[in-house]
């Protein structure tokens, strides 16, 4: 046996052995097509991976529709999910190029998760993206409540009936002093008296004229009264308010842009009262990565981090604001209820500042009581209640309309 030969049989050994271990380590892996796995992915991919990718729409992360054919194999998919940074740091290509063209944004390292579970997240998304594309219109917010503040409607047909009925006067008297003319034509007049009849029509007779006077004394007192009659329906109504933040957070961006549910900031909404406004270190979640922003620089997004390394909290200006007496509990409308964000706080996906949409009235509370069948479905205490109330019951049903229920 020459040297060379017993060198390859040790490396083919050392081969056989590594080999071995990998396949240990790295059993035969496939992405599962089952319903079953499918369902348990899109449930992973919800609750971790949502925030920062889509299926097949560049968020913060790239799309994922595809990765299990582009990636360098699935183990690296796994790898990459629970730790990509150590990935990365292994100087792999791939991953620092994607990295890179992803302005070295660090995912969040998924160490939970175990490779059946990444593989159902890539069976969900491979499912996902061979779905015929719906571009449904399930995003489109019903903004529904909440009227537009202000005077009602019929304010401004009484304004339009007057300006209809004052045209009609102009002509009418029009049409009457052609005929006095004619009639005055047809007398035996003096000189001076012929002269006035037939006195041209001029800027200064006209605007001295008592008609002229009257009609416009009409029309900017009926302007006044509506002005007046729209001031006095707003009284102590903040609707529309939008303050100036001390650092401009756009919910346009975040929230439109790229899609951050909003619980991921309000976490509170679902639990209780307050829905909550997040921390400086929510925002470093993702504001230690990214350092500056399409349309505001680096000098919002400094503020962020100076806040958060002297350990201030921001200090935001509250838009929304109920007196103390009333009570207002949000878990109560968007779980138990289902009511959308949007119903009352309008599009706030489309928002650069955010403004209170609504009234916040008393009234505006209890019409949206009378009006809305409370969300029973599935809820077997409910079904009772509805059996006797044929099928359909609105909150008002359901006593929404008791003081108490609002007041302490
Ligand atoms: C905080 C944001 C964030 C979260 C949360 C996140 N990712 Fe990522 N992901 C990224 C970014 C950014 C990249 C691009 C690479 C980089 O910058 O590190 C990426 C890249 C990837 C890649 C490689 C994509 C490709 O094109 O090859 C995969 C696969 C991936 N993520 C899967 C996941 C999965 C699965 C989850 C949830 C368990 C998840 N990510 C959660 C930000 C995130
Ligand atoms: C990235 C974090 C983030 C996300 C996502 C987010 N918000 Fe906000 N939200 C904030 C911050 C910070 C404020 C306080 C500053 C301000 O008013 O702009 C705020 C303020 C608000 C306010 C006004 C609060 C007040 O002072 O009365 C409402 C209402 C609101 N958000 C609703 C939403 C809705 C609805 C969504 C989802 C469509 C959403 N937010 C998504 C961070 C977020
Ligand atoms: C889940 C990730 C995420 C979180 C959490 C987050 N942001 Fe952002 N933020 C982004 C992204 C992505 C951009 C867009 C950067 C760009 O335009 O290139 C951005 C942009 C910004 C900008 C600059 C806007 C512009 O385009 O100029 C500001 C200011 C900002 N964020 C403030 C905040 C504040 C304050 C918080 C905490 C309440 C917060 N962000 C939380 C992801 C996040
Ligand atoms: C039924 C109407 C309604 C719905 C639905 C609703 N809100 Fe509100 N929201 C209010 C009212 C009213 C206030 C003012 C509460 C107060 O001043 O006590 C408020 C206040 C807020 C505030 C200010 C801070 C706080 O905790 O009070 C935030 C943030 C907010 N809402 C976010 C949301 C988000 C996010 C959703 C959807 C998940 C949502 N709201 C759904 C009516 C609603
Ligand atoms: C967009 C419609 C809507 C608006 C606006 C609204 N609510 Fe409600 N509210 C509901 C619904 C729906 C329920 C029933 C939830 C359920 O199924 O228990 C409810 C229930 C309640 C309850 C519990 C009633 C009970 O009998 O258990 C209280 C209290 C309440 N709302 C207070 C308020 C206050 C205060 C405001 C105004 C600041 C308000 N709501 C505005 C739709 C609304
Ligand atoms: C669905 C919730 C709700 C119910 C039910 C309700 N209120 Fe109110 N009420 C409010 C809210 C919210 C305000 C604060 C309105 C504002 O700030 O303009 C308010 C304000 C008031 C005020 C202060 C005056 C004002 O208009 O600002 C009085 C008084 C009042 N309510 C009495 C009552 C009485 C009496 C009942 C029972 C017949 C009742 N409320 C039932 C929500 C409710």
């Amino acid at each position: 046996m020459t040297i060379k030969t017993h060198r390859s049989a040790l490396k083919s050994l050392f081969l056989s052995v590594v080999l071995a271990f990998s396949s240990f380590t790295s059993f035969s892996q496939e992405v599962p097509t089952d319903d079953a796995s499918i369902a348990a992915g899109k449930q992973l991919f919800d609750t971790n991976c949502r925030t920062c990718h889509r299926v097949s729409e560049r968020l913060i992360g790239p799309p994922l529709a595809g990765v299990d054919e582009r990636a360098p194999s699935l183990q690296w998919i796994v790898d990459f999910v629970r730790n990509s940074s150590a990935v990365i740091a292994s100087g792999e290509p791939y991953a620092v190029n994607l990295f890179n063209e992803y302005n070295k944004v660090v995912m969040t390292p998924f160490t939970s998760l175990s490779s059946d579970d990444v593989m159902n997240i890539v069976g969900y998304i491979k499912a996902e993206a061979s779905k015929p594309k719906d571009d449904g219109g399930q995003q489109a917010g019903q903004a529904v409540a909440g009227g537009d503040g202000g005077a009602p409607q019929y304010l401004n047909l009484i304004l339009i009936g007057m300006i209809v009925i004052l045209v009609l006067l102009v002509v009418i008297l029009l049409f009457l002093l052609s005929a006095v003319k004619r009639f005055l034509d047809q007398k035996e007049l003096t000189e001076e008296e012929r002269e006035v009849v037939h006195s041209p029509i001029t800027w200064g007779t006209v605007t001295r004229s008592r008609g002229f006077i009257f009609a416009v004394t009409l029309i900017v007192s009926a302007l006044a009264f509506k002005a007046v009659v729209n001031a006095l329906y707003s009284v102590g109504i903040q609707q529309g308010y939008a303050p100036r933040q001390p650092i401009a957070f756009s919910h346009k961006v975040h929230a439109g842009e790229y899609e951050i549910d909003c619980e991921y900031c309000h976490t509170g909404v679902t639990k209780g009262k307050n829905a909550t406004i997040p921390s400086v270190n929510v925002c470093m979640n993702c504001h230690n990565q990214i350092k500056s922003g399409t349309l505001t620089g680096e000098a919002e997004i400094a503020k962020i981090i100076r806040a958060y390394n002297e350990n201030k909290p921001i200090e935001w200006v509250r838009v929304h604001n109920l007196p103390d007496m009333a009570y207002f509990n949000h878990s109560q409308h968007v779980v138990v209820g289902g009511i959308e964000c949007e119903t009352c706080h309008g599009p706030i996906k489309e928002m650069e500042v955010v403004r209170q949409h609504s009234l916040l009235t008393m009234g505006w509370c209890i019409d949206c009581h009378r009006k809305t069948d409370v969300n029973a479905r599935g809820n077997a205490y409910y079904d009772k209640l509805l059996e006797l109330h044929e099928g359909s019951m609105t909150v008002e049903d359901i006593g929404g309309l008791e003081c108490s229920k609002c007041h302490y």
